[in-house]
């Protein structure tokens, strides 16, 4: 892999089966969305018939699909403007390892490397641009193998005066095994942050001051609290460490690769309104529709594997209100599972 100049104001990655835009674009197939079942009970907000979407399938075809419905004006934000307004995408990170669930089944495996795992994503973002309304946002969480790769691919597509910020999250305590690294123990991973155009939409988020807190002049605060910075989980206000490295939470699912339900909170928060679509393609167990239907988002998640389908229909039919999976039993409003075929 080589970067190019492919003129004075932009960069190129060139590698190896690089497609072009026009090519993926136009010729990628649609896949053909068959219902399997309707799940879910209250139907106290489903504007324009709305139902959400969780779909088993491989994305690529899947995302053409959802170009399609776009552009036939099915898919529309809260505003009645056509699209998705958040995106948030957890794929394999190119680690080279096969995930299994607690339940022992095979989760999925993440064995792409190099120019064939850039270019199967980049794939999928070039019609993720495609979906999103002109306000919009993606967030594609990566670590340190593959988010350099991915931040150059996603300036081409993006352009790189719609990348808004690169998100240190930091995992959390760490402990055992790790801390014998001869080396800066390993502890974040990169949320890649990118809007569509320069006008998009963001609530601006605030932590609380600590109780007690006072201004350098003795006088108590006037403000929201600290605004959020682009790195989390890095000071005391700031609580946000993986499920992964704590032994009990409620929100467990069993699947290897789970995220925060309180991570996703913030992204949708911060970047979609009430009844916006909000689109996981890579959804694994479903935080992210889980946190959609919480705060009264609309959803899509796509999956190609059986177990991560499973899961997340298991999940959102035992959703508790509040985030962690605490508190009263959450009905969701009806959702349809697909399965995602070629035609
Ligand atoms: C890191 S996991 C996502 C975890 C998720 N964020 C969660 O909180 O559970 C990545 C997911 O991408 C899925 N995946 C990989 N390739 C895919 C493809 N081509 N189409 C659809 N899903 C895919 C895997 O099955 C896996 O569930």
């Amino acid at each position: 892999m080589v970067y190019k100049n492919k003129n004075r104001s932009r960069c190129e990655l060139v590698y190896q089966g690089k497609a072009s835009r026009r090519d993926i674009l136009e010729n990628t197939p649609a896949a053909r969305l068959q219902p399997l079942r309707i799940r879910g009970e209250d139907e106290s907000f489903s504007p324009q018939g709305w139902k959400n979407m969780l779909v088993w399938g491989d994305n690529l075809p899947v995302l053409k699909t959802l170009l399609q419905m776009k552009k036939k004006g099915e898919l529309k934000d809260s505003l009645g403007r056509p699209g998705v307004t958040l995106i948030y995408i957890d794929p394999p990170f190119s680690s080279r390892q096969e995930y299994t669930a607690s339940n022992g089944l095979k989760a999925y495996e993440d064995t792409l490397t190099g120019p064939s795992f850039i270019e199967f994503l980049r794939q999928r973002l070039l019609f993720l641009y495609e979906l999103l309304t002109e306000d919009g946002s993606i967030y594609v969480h990566l670590d340190e193998r593959k988010s350099h790769y991915i931040k150059v691919i996603m300036d081409e597509i993006f352009g790189e005066e719609n990348f808004q910020r690169e998100i240190v999250w930091r995992i959390g305590w760490v402990s055992g095994f790790k801390t014998r690294a001869k080396n800066w123990i390993r502890n974040h991973d990169v949320l890649l942050f990118y809007t569509k155009s320069p006008n998009f939409y963001f609530h601006k988020l605030y932590l609380p001051y600590p109780p007690g807190y006072r201004r350098r002049d003795g006088q108590p605060p006037r403000g929201k609290g600290y605004p959020l910075e682009d790195t989390w989980n890095c000071y005391p206000q700031d609580r946000l460490d993986s499920i992964q490295i704590m032994s009990f939470s409620g929100e467990k699912t069993g699947f290897p690769t789970q995220k925060n339900e309180n991570l996703l909170e913030r992204i949708i928060l911060a970047s979609s309104r009430k009844g916006d679509i909000v689109l996981d393609a890579f959804c694994g167990s479903g935080t992210t529709l889980s946190v959609a239907e919480k705060l009264e988002r609309r959803w899509i998640g796509i999956d190609n594997s059986e177990v991560a389908i499973s899961i997340t229909e298991t999940r959102l039919l035992n959703l508790r209100r509040n985030i962690g999976n605490t508190g009263e039993k959450l009905s969701p409003r009806p959702f349809i599972l697909y399965r995602g075929f070629l035609s």
